[in-house]
Order: structure tokens, then sequence, then C-alpha cells
């Protein structure tokens, strides 16, 4: 169980957790605490430290110091750490996926995937790490017009220093050690801020890594209001990198942060353009994995299918039959959709429901809510001049654009200020590579639903949509920069073969 046995000392009495720092489970000088709310019941369900400005500015330290040693330790040490951190958290990945469920709503075998997804991500991590950090680059002079071999130039991949990572609340385990453990293999240090929503998943994650036994003040994560020390932190002199996975607010971190690299992702409206040929029943399969699961809440969920008018009526019909079939509930009981993970979150879904309904949308099923549960809802006939149609709900509404040319497709994705990932459903593979290439988007997937994974598949978005490359390799190569080492030679040297 979440906070008992192993995890016991992650928390302060009965209700708080802890912040964690200096290889240390602290409780905050601030005396205060955030709460947070089960989306299901809406009640409290645990509480975590509000952390100061003070115990950020030490964390920082702490990172600093922990980074340089770190820096020095053998790449198979480091790799050697996280296996066992991976092989921890897969290990305790039933209470960790409890606190999901309570926190994030997240259904009940996604959670457990999750977690074991997590763990999965640090392994392939430490091997990938190990390979491509433990080569360089050797260059000779020669190759370049006018000199003499009399230069070598060496170049090695060395760590950036103090890596600040910030998760949403989707994926507050996967999302925060898909940061984390790139970080770490490449010899940097960590300063984890977990959602609110989401915090004590990952607090047991962060515990699991304190348990594999790295060195002291090397990962730090420390809990509070966004609007105490959100600022404080992305603006810390201390920091050398930011991950941040999140909506608009990365936005303003990367006009705020200094000149350190960035990597974020921001979000999408993620396209599904369907043709003539397509398998319907492919599209409406995937139209409901990737439209509802998590009921929605997923950067890269299908948040808007553009069919052609001539299969629509088709398309619609199957995709609607599947809705019904759609479980409701409780993420305990693993309903397919749950409630969203605020009242806000759902206020915001159910505004853009009714801007849909006053411009003459199809309700294909009638708008149901219960609290922050919002029954699946496909919306036909959405036209460009609803906020449905560009807008982000993230949650379980999903609105339906025909189209009478594959251009006027292309169009719409083009113009949506995201550039996540799209997909496209036909059968005609060399029409799929045109409209790929059309698509102004980080990724296309062609006959399946937009995802993330595997992860170390590149994943990035452009626009709005984010900022660099993430998956496992890139994701190391960006936490690190070229360092380059030139041995001058007084006459020049030739290998003779
Ligand atoms: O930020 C990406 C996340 O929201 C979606 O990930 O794995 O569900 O495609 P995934």
């Amino acid at each position: 169980m979440a906070g008992t046995g192993l995890f016991a000392e992650i928390l302060d009495g009965e209700h708080v957790y802890k912040y964690y720092a200096d290889g240390e489970w602290k409780k905050s000088t601030s005396g205060k605490s955030v709460a947070i709310i089960n989306p299901t019941t809406r009640k409290t369900q645990y509480k975590v430290q509000a952390c100061s400005q003070q115990e950020v500015n030490k964390v920082m330290d702490l990172a600093k110091t922990a980074q340089k040693l770190w820096a020095k330790t053998p790449l198979w040490k480091r790799a050697e750490l996280l296996h066992k951190a991976a092989a921890i958290l897969k290990e305790h990945k039933a209470p960790i996926a409890e606190c999901l469920v309570k926190e994030i709503a997240k259904p009940a075998k996604d959670s457990v995937t999750e977690v074991v997804r997590s763990g999965d991500l640090v392994s392939y991590t430490a091997e990938e790490g190990v390979r491509i950090l433990g080569e360089g680059k050797f260059l000779v002079s020669d190759s370049f017009p006018g000199n003499e071999r009399t230069k070598y130039c060496l170049t090695s991949k060395i760590p950036l220093g103090v890596v600040l990572a910030i998760p949403p609340f989707n994926y507050p385990v996967n999302l925060a050690v898909s940061k984390i453990a790139p970080a770490l293999i490449a010899g940097n240090s960590i300063v984890l801020k977990p959602p609110t929503q989401g915090a004590v998943s990952a607090l047991h994650m962060v515990h699991c890594f304190h348990l594999a036994g790295f060195p002291k003040g090397l990962i730090n994560c420390v809990t509070g209001k966004g609007s105490e020390i959100g600022d404080f932190l992305t603006m810390h002199p201390g920091v050398n990198c930011i991950s941040f996975t999140g909506g608009d607010t990365g936005i303003a971190i990367s006009k705020k942060a200094g000149m350190i690299p960035l990597q974020m992702e921001l979000g999408g409206k993620d396209a599904c353009i369907v043709l003539e040929d397509a398998d319907l029943d492919l599209v409406a399969a995937n139209i409901i994995k990737g439209g509802f699961s998590y009921s929605g809440q997923r950067c890269t969920a299908v948040k808007v299918v553009l069919v052609m008018e001539s299969v629509a009526d088709s398309l619609v019909k199957k995709v609607k039959a599947k809705v019904a079939k759609l479980t409701v509930g409780p993420p305990e009981d693993d309903c397919d959709i749950t409630p969203v993970v605020s009242e806000s979150s759902a206020n915001y879904i159910e505004g853009l429901v009714k801007d849909a309904k006053e411009k003459g949308a199809t309700f294909c099923q009638e708008y149901k809510r219960e609290g922050n549960l919002i029954w699946p809802l496909l919306l036909d006939n959405v036209r460009p001049d609803m906020r449905i149609a560009w807008e982000e709900p993230f949650g379980p509404v999903l609105p339906v654009l025909r189209i009478n040319s594959v251009e006027e497709g292309i169009h719409h994705c083009n113009a949506s200020n995201f550039g996540l990932q799209g997909c496209v459903f036909t059968k005609d593979i060399n029409k799929a590579m045109l409209i790929s290439d059309a698509m102004e988007t980080g990724t296309v997937q062609i006959n399946s639903a937009p995802a993330r994974g595997p992860d170390h598949f590149p994943f990035q978005g452009i626009k709005d949509s984010g900022i660099g490359s993430q998956g496992i390799t890139n994701s190391i190569n960006m936490m690190t920069k070229v360092k380059t080492t030139v041995i001058n030679l007084p006459t020049p040297s030739y290998t003779m073969g």
C-alpha cells in the first residue's frame, strides 16, 4: 500500500508526504502543505510539503555539488544504479499504481502499465547511455582545405550540470523518469518538481531511486505551490537545463529561462485524416483508442477527425457504436472513461461542448457530466468556427470535421498553432507519404493513432507543441554538451598503412 512498508519513511505522520533532498526525506520548514484532490471523490486524498524558496536554494546547491562527483563516476556504475532503480520500481508497481489511481484517476490497469513502462524506460536508457556516451569522434585537420595533418580533434559528450525536470499530471511517473534517467546516465544531477496531481506517485518513484543507492544530493524532489516556487525554480541561476512537459506554461518558461538548453512538450491538437479508401474498422478502433484512452487526457490523443465526406456517415456510425461500449466510472473499477483531473478541467471541457452546441454541431450522444466525470462524446459536423475544432479539450470529447479534399484536411491540420503528431488512414502508401510530408507535425502515424511510444522513438512537436526532440537517445544527447580537445603536432603526421 502507498506510504506503508518500505515507503513509510516518505510519509510525515498520517497524511503529509515529505520532500526529498540530500538523500533524505524532509519536512518543509514552511510548516505548510498542499492538498491533492482525488478527481473521483473530489476530496483531499493526500498532502505534500509546500517547500519554500530557501529550500529550493538549498536543493540547488546540493544538486550542484553532487553533480561534480557524479560526473566522475564511471559510466558503467551509473548504468548499474539505473538498472537497480528500474528493478525496484517494477517490483513496487502496486503501491505506485495505487497513487496514480487516487491522484489522477488513471484506470487501474493503465496505472500499472505506466510504472512497468517506466522501469523499462530506465533500463533501456542505461543501456543506450553506455553505448552512445561511450563513444566520441576523432577528426583530422587535413580534410579541410589548406591544412596538413597536424591537428587531432577528440570530441566527447559531457554533462550539462543540474537538470530541472517538470513532468505533467497525466504521466507523473513515466514522464518524470523519461527526464531523470537520461539526465543521470549523462552525468547530470536532478531537481524534480512533480505536478501537484501526481506528486505522491512521483515521490514513491523517487524513493525507488533512493533505495537503489544513488549518491546524496544527486536526485532531489521539491513539492509545493507553483505560485511560490514555480518561477523561482525555472529562473534559478543554478539550473543548467529544463525538461518540461505540460501546457502553455512552457511558453512562459521558455521566455523567462536563461541561456540554457530547453526540452519542451506542450500539447497538441492531433489530427486524424481519413481518406476514402481507408479500412474504416481499423480507423474506428484507432479513434476509440486514440481519442478516448485515459479519457482523452494525453497530448498525443486524437483531437480532431478530418474525414472525407463520402465515408463520413459510415465512419461516424462505427465510432458511435464503439463509444456506446465504453465503460464509464471510477478508475478503481478499471473503467475506460474516468473522471478528468480537476473540476476546472471539466468546466473547460464543458465550455467547449456548449460552444459546439450553440453553433450547431451534431451530438452523437447526449452530453452528460457528474462532478469531474464526463461521458464520452462524439461531435459530428463540427465546423472551423467552433472552438472545439482548434482547442485541446484534454477530455473525452472528440470533434469530427467532414472534408471534401485531402488538401482541406492538411490545411486544417497545418492551420493549428500546435504541431505534435497526426495520423493518416489510407491503403495507398504513396499518398500517405505525401500527406505525411505535407503535415506540419513532429510525427505522422500511418494507419495508427498518434502515440509517443515505444519510448526510444524520437518524440517532438513543432510550433506551440514544443522545443527539441525527446525519446531516449535524443534526450541523452540533449542533456549533454560537446567537448573537444585538439592535439596540435609540431609536424604533420600520417598513418602509412
Ligand atoms: O506528453 C505525451 C503524453 O501526453 C502522451 O504519451 O504515451 O500516451 O502517447 P502517450
